[in-house]
């Protein structure tokens, strides 16, 4: 997991922003003392949430060096840390908690939001936002390449981007972790993806995230072969346009759960 690649990620980094700020904007308007971003990355939902609470002590937690690094030059008035998102320890002491595009990569995802909510005081607030594109084509054609005889024994044991459920999935387990209010949503963003010279838009953005760590199993002329063959998959589902640019839609889940007093 150490090997995300800021530059790659940041390539996409305004619709990446997008729903950070959604997120964000549906926070309450109240004092809070102490906010945790986990899986922060390069500090992008830790700057939106310093924006919002001018003043509030905030700590950012990847296990990503590079992506730390990143966010501490960004923030320097901030914490940034090593550590694992699973730890539901790293929540303690903190009366807002926030996420943007983590979550889905751990198995268990669902049972340390669960334990989060639970271990919140008296309104603190859990406010996340998961991908929850494992249905679309940039997704499903990453599946059925991985599962190519050329590729599969490879990559066998390599842990992708885990499924990640409906809204309403999560706003019933926070509920009954111990949330009194939840706002739970999806949303579908159309992408409008710039045109990739040499390349495919999709595949760029892909690159970024769940293509990583299959790239990371792979020697270079195995990962070149890979990129290639998805790379032909993703052109013929997501065609592009006469100025070169693809539309990409991409679905995302969003919930802000308030702790009951
Ligand atoms: C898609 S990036 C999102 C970064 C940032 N939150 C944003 O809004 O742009 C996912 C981040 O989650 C981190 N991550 C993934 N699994 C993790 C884990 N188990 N523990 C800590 N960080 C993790 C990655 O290192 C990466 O920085």
């Amino acid at each position: 997991m150490a090997s995300w690649d800021p530059g790659q990620y940041a390539r996409f980094a305004g619709p990446r922003l997008r729903p950070a700020a959604d997120l964000v904007a549906r926070l309450p308007d109240r004092a809070f003392r102490a906010g945790l971003d986990l899986g922060c990355g390069g500090g992008q939902l830790t700057a939106l949430l310093a924006a919002r609470f001018p003043g509030l002590a905030l700590t950012g937690v990847d296990n990503s060096p590079d992506m730390l690094a990143v966010a501490a030059k960004k923030m320097p008035e901030a914490v940034f840390r090593a550590g694992d998102i699973g730890d539901v320890a790293l929540g303690a002491g903190f009366d807002l908690i926030a996420s943007n595009a983590a979550f889905h990569w751990l198995e268990n995802h669902r049972d340390i939001l669960a334990d989060l909510m639970a271990g919140l005081p008296a309104d603190g607030v859990l406010a996340v936002q998961m991908p929850r594109n494992h249905a679309a084509p940039s997704h499903t054609l990453l599946a059925e390449t991985v599962a190519e005889p050329r590729f599969a024994a490879r990559l066998s044991g390599v842990q992708g981007i885990r499924p990640v459920e409906a809204a309403e999935t999560y706003a019933s387990l926070l509920l009954d972790a111990g949330a009194g209010e939840v706002d739970a949503w999806e949303t579908t963003y159309i992408h409008a993806l710039a045109p990739a010279p040499g390349s495919h838009p999709v595949l760029e953005w892909v690159k970024g995230t769940a293509l990583r760590p299959y790239l990371d199993a792979l020697d270079e002329d195995a990962a070149a072969d890979f990129t290639a063959a998805f790379r032909e998959k993703l052109a013929a589902a997501y065609p592009v346009r006469a100025d070169g640019g693809v539309l990409f839609p991409f679905r995302r889940v969003f919930f802000v759960a308030t702790r009951r007093p």
